[in-house]
């Protein structure tokens, strides 16, 4: 029996230094100290020893299982610490190596000129509003004073959602006017910028979307002269101070006067010619139409509760793809609506 216990330590001993996994370690556990164990199978046999024999190999066998179990212990460790080891060498970051660039993205082009507008006009005192783009068609037309049989209201040339042409996507800033008003009391002194709609082919000057910037001023004693001082302030500060100006006599439903605002063409300097040949970005023109403005209509004010006899104001409405394509000399449309970053990089 000694000398089995002898076998069974040596060999466990051995077979333990062997093994490389835990569950190697748990599977020799189980054969040398479980129940049905190699040692457990040693004491059974202790029956059959005499009374002096019995404690002496008891003691034995305890010597043998703790000389086993101390083993195991140690192996486990070692186990785990070489599993460790293993994982963090392969795991390991290199933290000198160069990262991946992100590349850092900008405003858009029409924001950055939208923004610049913006500021001057609240440098100004001009509030920024917003409203919807589906929009009523008594605000986007009727309330305007754009009759019934005008061109304009066309389904030919407007969005609209329901048979009875009643709702439709704005085409036009403009309707801002008379939700600002009807709700607000002179003095009124807004800016609207927002999006809209017309059915239009989309080509190098057309979208079927396209951005507007609203203004209306209303209080005592506005003038024409109040309108030309805002939009030349604004126009010199965009396109520089020697920029120049001129405003045309024009009809809209809603103003009266009325006039259209152009700056002399920036490529060929009102001349209409580039070295002998038509100026393409005016035509041959010479100048360049930036926005529509003018006197509000008397009309538009007492509908909207507002007395013509004691106040008056201007509006203007100016297209922000047209504002900036001349700001970044951009000369298709469909550039700013593509959203290629090969061109967009360039602002
Ligand atoms: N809403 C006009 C358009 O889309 C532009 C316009 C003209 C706006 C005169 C105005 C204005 O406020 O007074 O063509």
């Amino acid at each position: 029996m000694k000398e089995q216990l002898e076998q069974i330590r040596k060999e466990a001993l051995a077979a333990l230094e062997q093994a490389a996994t835990p569950a190697a370690l748990e599977d020799l556990r189980v054969k040398l100290l479980g129940k049905k164990g190699a040692i457990t199978a040693v004491l059974k046999q202790m029956g059959k020893l005499s009374a002096e024999e019995r404690p002496v190999m008891g003691q034995l066998a305890n010597s043998v299982r703790a000389e086993i179990e101390a083993k195991l212990e140690d192996c486990k460790t070692k186990i785990h610490a070489a599993a460790l080891d293993q994982k963090l060498a392969s795991e390991a970051i290199d933290v000198t190596i160069p990262g991946d660039p992100v590349s850092m993205g900008h405003e858009h082009p029409m924001s950055q000129v939208l923004q610049e507008i913006k500021d001057m006009f609240v440098g100004m005192g001009y509030q920024i509003v917003d409203g919807p783009e589906v929009e009523l068609a008594s605000y986007n037309f009727t309330r305007l004073n754009i009759g019934e049989g005008h061109p304009s209201r066309d389904r030919s040339d407007t969005f609209y959602f329901a048979d009875d042409d009643s709702v439709l996507l704005r085409t036009q800033t403009s309707p801002m006017q008379i939700r600002v008003m009807e709700n607000a009391k002179p003095p009124i002194c807004i800016l609207a910028p927002g999006r809209v709609y017309r059915k239009d082919e989309a080509d190098a000057t057309h979208s079927p979307m396209f951005h507007q910037i609203e203004g209306l001023v209303i209080d005592e004693h506005i003038t024409m002269g109040d309108l030309k001082g805002a939009l030349v302030t604004l126009m010199k500060k965009i396109y520089g101070q020697d920029a120049v100006m001129r405003f045309r006599p024009h009809h809209f439903p809603f103003t009266e006067p009325s006039c259209e605002m152009d700056m002399q063409c920036h490529k060929c300097h009102g001349t209409g010619e580039v070295d002998g040949q038509v100026c393409s970005t005016c035509h041959g023109e010479g100048w360049i139409e930036l926005l529509g403005a003018g006197m509000v209509h008397p009309n538009v004010l007492s509908g909207c509760g507002i007395d013509p006899e004691k106040y008056s104001g201007f509006a203007f409405g100016m297209g922000l793809e047209r504002m900036a394509m001349g700001r970044m000399k951009i000369n298709d449309l469909r550039l700013i609506f593509d959203n290629d970053v090969r061109f967009l990089n360039q602002f």
